[in-house]
């Protein structure tokens, strides 16, 4: 159904892009910015989630990213807008990139591993329903390996019913590689951009596009199924960087190494490289997890069990990176944290985001919720409601004197936002630090100290704190891989 390259409608004058989340709204911000001469349409079910992407105040936009406001600033109202108008949208543009949630299946076959293609089956019929003419159909969202292949079915079911003027379509991977922190300037400087593809035409109006400011020779080309696995496969090589290195970090624990030193010594080799060897509470974010879990399913689904093993692991060790991260905490404070106030410095999954999806501070703080602690949260930007979603128990303050409220009474576990580390600080037994925010590289901790309830500890999950500030300041200092040091 793919058609010659005559029949496409070069070039692009008009995108519409369905989903404005972390990876829709950015990215076509930068597309927007860098092409001026084409209208960018960004559109979403979530009325609430468009207001925001269109409100007059810049820093109110739904998803934080260091510069997105000065690209949204430039093009907003020029040739970029945000709209629920989902049919009009399709019906205009000669692109479509379907850019929607596919999280990992919930109940059903495949829960729990395989990804739930609901709104992507959904866009797709949307699609075939509205879209005129020739229309490339672009997949953006992490998807499954095969995924370009139902939406190609649904497509070509809609070119043989139509009843006006027949549509037609190509359809193209194009997946995304941005982090998020650093998605402006991973999507304004790609260390390569991917096309898959099996009409020709197509694949050039696409690279046409990032051509705009993407060097020829970082954009790739590739037939369909290979760049769907190639993003499987970069995030599962990541992640399993961060298992190898977390492994390797208890194990430096336990010996007396210090992972830090062992990362430098080992990413000085260029074979290795320095990157993604920093040792943490385990890996979180919307892509890592589910990308293995979509990876093991679909080995298992081929027979490969034993490759579905080996990258199961992956997960299976930074499951137990979170969990060992709790157990040593109740342990180091005398076995029980029942009752004790512990500060809880960071929640996003990593810094510069507001991003919670996975994020370790759920399954660490869930933990010790579960053993009866007190928790004082603080991030610099998820906000409380996204807490209390995450760790699905609402907040209860301590008492109005800033004495233990009811919960720690009654040997429940409770949490509650705090505004500031020192807040967060007060009357705790320890603060422990699971996003490595920069501000919390650089705390007074001589003041956070006289602020807590001695021996008072600090759990530094990230390896960011100021070591030698801590321990000047009388506090106990558990470090990720190099353990335990005495003031
Ligand atoms: C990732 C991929 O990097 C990106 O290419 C893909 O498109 C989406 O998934 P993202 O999830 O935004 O991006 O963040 P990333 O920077 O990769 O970090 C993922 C997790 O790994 C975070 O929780 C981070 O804290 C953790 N991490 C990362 C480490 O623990 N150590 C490291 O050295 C690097
Ligand atoms: P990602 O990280 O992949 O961008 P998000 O969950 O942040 O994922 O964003 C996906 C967006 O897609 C959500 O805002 C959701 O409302 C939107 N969405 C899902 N299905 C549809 C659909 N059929 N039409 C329009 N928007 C959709």
């Amino acid at each position: 159904m793919d058609h010659a390259p005559n029949a496409v409608a070069t070039p692009i004058r008009s995108i519409c892009c369905i989903g404005a989340g972390y990876v829709g709204g950015p990215t076509m911000a930068v597309i927007a910015d860098r092409c001026p001469h084409v209208q960018v349409t960004v559109v979403d079910l979530n009325a609430a989630r468009i207001a925001a992407w269109n409100d007059p105040d810049l820093s109110r936009l739904p998803v934080y990213e260091p510069g997105l406001d000065a690209v949204v600033g430039r093009a907003r109202g020029r040739n970029l807008s945000f709209s629920t108008a989902v049919d009009a949208a399709i019906a205009e543009a000669d692109m479509v990139f379907i850019s929607v949630n596919t999280p990992t299946k919930t109940r059903g076959l495949g829960a729990g591993q395989a990804s739930d293609l609901r709104w992507v089956e959904a866009c797709a019929r949307q699609v075939a329903r509205c879209a005129q003419g020739h229309t490339i159909v672009v997949e953006k969202s992490t998807l499954p390996v095969r995924t370009a292949e139902a939406i190609r079915a649904i497509l070509a079911a809609a070119e043989r019913e139509s009843e006006g003027p027949t549509p037609s379509f190509s359809v193209l991977s194009n997946p995304e590689f941005l982090a998020e922190g650093t998605a402006i300037s991973d999507l304004e400087q790609p260390d390569r951009v991917l096309i898959g593809g099996e009409d020709p035409a197509a694949v050039e109006a696409l690279a046409g596009l990032y051509g705009a400011w993407v060097p020829p020779d970082r954009i790739l080309r590739t037939n369909v199924w290979s760049s769907e696995l190639s993003k499987l496969t970069a995030n599962a090589f990541l992640a399993q960087r961060i298992s190898s290195i977390n492994a390797i970090a208890a194990f430096c624990e336990s010996s007396g190494a210090d992972v830090q030193e062992v990362a430098r010594a080992i990413g000085t080799d260029s074979r290795i490289g320095p990157k993604f060897l920093k040792a943490g509470p385990g890996f979180g974010g919307s892509c890592f997890q589910k990308d293995i879990l979509n990876l093991v399913y679909l080995c298992r689904h081929e027979g490969l069990d034993e490759v579905a093993h080996y990258w199961e692991a992956v997960v299976t060790l930074n499951t137990w990176q979170q969990h060992r991260i709790a157990r040593l905490v109740v342990n180091r404070l005398f076995g029980t944290v029942t009752g004790k106030r512990l500060a809880i410095l960071g929640f996003a999954f990593k810094a510069d985001t507001n991003d919670t999806r996975e994020s370790p501070a759920i399954r660490i703080a869930g933990d010790l919720l579960e053993e009866g602690a007190q928790l004082a949260i603080h991030d610099f930007k998820v906000p409380a409601e996204r807490m209390a979603a995450d760790l699905g128990l609402e907040p209860t303050p301590p008492d109005a004197g800033g004495g233990p409220g009811a919960a720690a009474l009654s040997g429940e576990g409770a949490w509650w936002p705090a505004a500031s580390p020192e807040e967060a600080v007060a009357g705790a037994d320890a603060a422990l630090i699971l996003t490595e925010w920069q501000a919390y590289s650089a705390l007074d901790w001589a003041a956070l100290a006289s602020r807590m309830r001695q021996p008072a500890w600090v759990f530094d999950a990230r390896g960011v704190a100021d070591a030698a500030a801590v321990q000047a300041a009388g506090l106990r200092l558990w470090r990720v891989g190099q353990g335990e040091s005495a003031p």
